[in-house]
């Protein structure tokens, strides 16, 4: 057996794999609100054999989106958007996750569609973005330094939106504190000037991501799990190290978090060596200095070589995203290219929540296309 699908439990919750799609954001939503084409994307990719499906950067309040067109989790509608696209992710075997985010001051921007660059201005439909300190992301407008008052808003807006992913009726939720955005823009030296709390020392710019992450397992049930996901370095002399980060995921893992997406980078501009696995030693890293399980993420794209991520013991999990762009059934292809019959999916009914780590395989009414 391929340890790619071997089943993996965190908590109370049974992955039937370990291949899981990344958060990727589709700009798709209507005020937040997951639509068509967001049932069809992750829909797709849990009837494609994923184990995890994790739903894109959703905004825990309207400015903490990165562009207007992100969901969100702040209103009854989008709650019950999000319910339908959960409910069809488990009916496929799948576990259904969705990543809570707050853009900070890489928000209000135009999404990547050849639609117009940079910061859209409020009178644009845009937004002041907020950040840690009143410094701009290169090429983005300059955020307002966050007030005390607003920094002590932030953990209770992302344990609302918890609440009401526990509604919508999602496995797991995962903190976004990579990227650039908000928590890691707290986190980072190089984007956080401040002189309170918040600021100064390692302990103190992590204070805001550990007091989320307390604010988020407060509401969230025992029996699923909390993820967070990093940027296990800025890339730049100065910034943050893999060392530091690591160290970060260790105080983490006495705060009921469950395992660490490790990605890097977004926070300023850096040179990053891009190539395949090329994120892979930093999730070793963390998982060793934190002791917590890590997913790897970043150009594993060939099954052999995501095996080998597992086989050398630097991850629990690994995310497929760019590959599984063009190819939802990645997953059931990396299942025959390592000898593995998955079998046949049985036809799920109405069966709201997967309580088993059996249900793999081929959907049923694939069965006559199966690769095998
Ligand atoms: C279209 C697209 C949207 C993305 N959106 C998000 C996101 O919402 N949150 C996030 O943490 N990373 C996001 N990412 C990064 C991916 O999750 C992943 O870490 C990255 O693409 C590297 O993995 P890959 O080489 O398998 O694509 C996005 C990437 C792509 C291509």
């Amino acid at each position: 057996m391929a340890l790619l699908f071997e089943p993996l439990t965190l908590r109370g919750t049974t992955f039937r794999n370990r291949v899981w799609l990344p958060p990727m954001c589709q700009y798709s939503a209507t005020d937040g609100v997951p639509g068509d084409w967001h049932l069809v994307h992750l829909g797709a990719r849990a009837a494609g054999g994923f184990g995890h499906v994790v739903a894109e950067a959703t905004a825990v309040v309207p400015e903490g989106r990165i562009t207007p067109q992100d969901t969100g989790l702040w209103s009854d509608a989008q709650t019950e958007a999000w319910a339908r696209v959960v409910r069809f992710v488990q009916e496929r075997g799948a576990r259904a996750g969705v990543q809570l985010a707050h853009a900070g001051r890489k928000a209000s921007t135009h999404r990547p569609f050849h639609e117009g660059d940079g910061t859209i201005a409020p009178p644009d439909g845009g937004w002041t973005t907020l950040g840690p300190s009143a410094e701009a992301f290169p090429g983005l407008a300059a955020p307002a330094g966050m007030t005390a008052d607003e920094v002590r808003a932030v953990p209770a807006a992302f344990a609302a939106a918890a609440r009401r992913a526990l509604d919508a009726g999602f496995d797991t939720v995962e903190v976004h504190a990579a990227h650039g955005y908000l928590l890691h823009a707290f986190l980072s030296p190089l984007s956080n000037h401040r002189t309170d709390a918040w600021g100064g020392t390692p302990e103190n710019r992590a204070r805001l991501l550990v007091e989320t992450v307390d604010a988020v397992r407060a509401v969230w049930p025992d029996d699923r799990p909390l993820l967070v996901r990093v940027s296990a370095t800025d890339w730049v002399e100065g910034g943050l190290t893999v060392e530091e980060v690591a160290s970060v995921a260790a105080d983490l893992a006495g705060h009921g978090v469950d395992l660490v997406d490790v990605s890097t980078g977004g926070n300023v501009p850096a040179r990053i060596p891009v190539g395949p696995g090329y994120q892979v030693e930093a999730a070793r890293v963390v998982r060793e200095v934190s002791g917590l399980p890590t997913s790897a993420v970043g150009l594993l794209t060939e099954p052999v070589q995501a095996e080998k991520v597992l086989a050398a013991g630097a991850a629990d999990a690994v995310m497929v995203g760019r590959a599984a762009l063009p190819d939802p059934s990645w997953a059931l292809r990396a299942a025959r290219e390592l000898g593995v019959d998955l079998g046949t999916l049985p036809h799920a009914g109405d069966r709201a929540r997967v309580t088993d780590a059996t249900r793999t395989g081929w959907p049923v009414q694939y069965e006559r296309g199966a690769w095998r």
